[in-house]
């Protein structure tokens, strides 16, 4: 059976088995989207089922795949066995970044698209963090915004009691998740951090796709605004 749920038009997610990182345990989630060049691009990818593979296949060639935060590049390794043709395009390297061995990068992710993707999305590097520089994305024909790690809201893991605990010290615990305390105490340039927000806000979207927690399916702007609201003071 495939694993891949329709997320609006063009637009797919993929739920990937839990992995463990900074001494918790965290849901994975991946997007798929068709581009209108009718390939496959693909962010933060975890590993899929035969069935899955085939349905993804299925839809095009995979030629892109993204790890648009520093704590997923190491997913990047066993996706280009998965996708052997596709190009792998990562977040700019900081102390954060997790990868294994050598991959064969085919770009940086900025504020500018790649001419590859520019039709379909927006992207903005969400600056005035050095530790975390995660690059966001506006996919146009949903009107979905993808965030990875910078939002949180993470549900409690069944016997994982020291998983639990962490959430809800950094604040990332369902239902009160939002940008971790760590994350928010890291912005050390915060005219640079509310520049970002507000391209961000500026993006007509009502969707959003998260990687640790429910996604959004009505009114996201309204939820992404509410948890950056610590930033506008
Ligand atoms: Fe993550």
């Amino acid at each position: 059976m495939s694993d891949l749920r329709s997320f609006g038009e063009n637009i797919w997610i993929v739920e990937g088995p839990m992995v463990r990182d900074m001494r918790a345990w965290f849901t994975t989630r991946m997007t798929v989207v068709k581009l209108s060049n009718e390939s496959i691009w693909i962010e933060s990818p975890v590993p899929v089922s035969p069935d899955t593979l085939l349905s993804i296949t299925d839809l095009g060639p995979a030629r892109y795949i993204v790890a648009a935060t520093p704590r997923h590049v190491w997913r990047l390794d066993n996706a280009q066995t998965q996708f052997p043709d596709a190009q792998l395009w990562v977040c700019r390297r900081t102390r954060l970044t997790l990868q294994h061995g050598e991959l064969p990068i085919t770009g940086t992710l900025t504020d500018t698209p790649p001419p590859e993707w520019a039709d379909d999305f927006e992207q903005l590097e969400f600056k005035g963090n050095r530790l975390l520089s995660e690059v966001l994305f506006y996919h146009k024909k949903s009107h979905t915004v993808i965030i990875n790690d910078l939002i949180q809201m993470n549900k409690k893991v069944k016997g994982k009691p020291l998983t639990n605990f962490i959430f809800r010290i950094a604040g990332v615990l369902y239902p009160n998740g939002g940008v971790s305390r760590d994350l928010r105490m890291s912005f050390t340039d915060r005219d640079l951090a509310r520049e970002s927000l507000e391209t961000l806000l500026s993006w007509d979207f009502d969707k959003l796709i998260i990687a640790h927690g429910d996604c959004i399916e009505t009114d996201a702007k309204s939820f992404v605004e509410e948890k950056f609201r610590w930033l506008k003071h």
